[in-house]
């Protein structure tokens, strides 16, 4: 894979991750015929990077943290430094492998699985969790009922960021919030 480096300042200190260089390079016609798949995980989205710099200030000393469709997983090495014992999940296994190098890259310990949200039952098998991580994945209408079901389910507190998407207001309705600081959503 052609990887670039991309330098993500956060509040103390900065985060160097290594990521495709072209995500429409990766566009595979196969596996999108089979479940819609797109290779959104290969970029750094700005909710990624906003929940990151949420996460990053944050004592988390030992907390159990968990991150759903975690793409390059900023979030989940912010947390990790800050102390977590994370586990950063995704669908696609290339995302996860490329965490795991990035992990190592920037000298800090994170457990990296490939886990799909439509099939939770790892995941709940090992709630609950103390934070629940998820950015920018709710650019699907179909994902709305499935994770507004499933992420109360898997912890205490959910942070979710979401750049504004259409499918935000819905899921918002079905969850609630106890405040919205967006693009940082903190759920009931
Ligand atoms: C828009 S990207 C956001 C990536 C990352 N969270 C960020 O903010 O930079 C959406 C992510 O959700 C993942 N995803 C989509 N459907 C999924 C599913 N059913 N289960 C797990 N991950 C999924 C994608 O692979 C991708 O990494």
């Amino acid at each position: 894979m052609d990887l670039v480096e991309e330098v993500v300042p956060l509040a103390d200190r900065e985060l160097a991750v290594l990521r495709p260089r072209y995500a429409a390079a990766l566009v595979d016609e196969h596996a999108f015929e089979e479940d819609e798949f797109l290779p959104y995980w290969a970029q750094l989205w700005p909710s990624g990077v906003a929940l990151a710099r949420a996460v990053a200030s944050r004592a988390l000393k030992g907390a159990r943290v968990l991150e759903l469709g975690c793409g390059l997983g900023l979030p989940s090495l912010a947390a990790a430094r800050a102390g977590g014992r994370v586990l950063a999940t995704d669908w696609s296994p290339t995302a996860i492998e490329l965490l795991q190098d990035n992990a190592d890259r920037n000298g800090v310990a994170l457990e990296a699985a490939v886990v799909s949200w439509t099939d939770p039952a790892p995941l709940l098998a090992r709630a609950p969790f103390d934070l629940v991580l998820a950015a920018d994945v709710l650019y699907e209408r179909r994902s709305v009922p499935v994770l507004a079901d499933l992420l109360p389910r898997l912890g205490g507190e959910v942070l979710l960021a979401d750049p504004g998407r259409p499918p935000l207001e819905a899921f918002l309705e079905r969850t609630g919030t106890v405040w919205a600081r967006p693009p940082v959503y903190r759920l009931r």
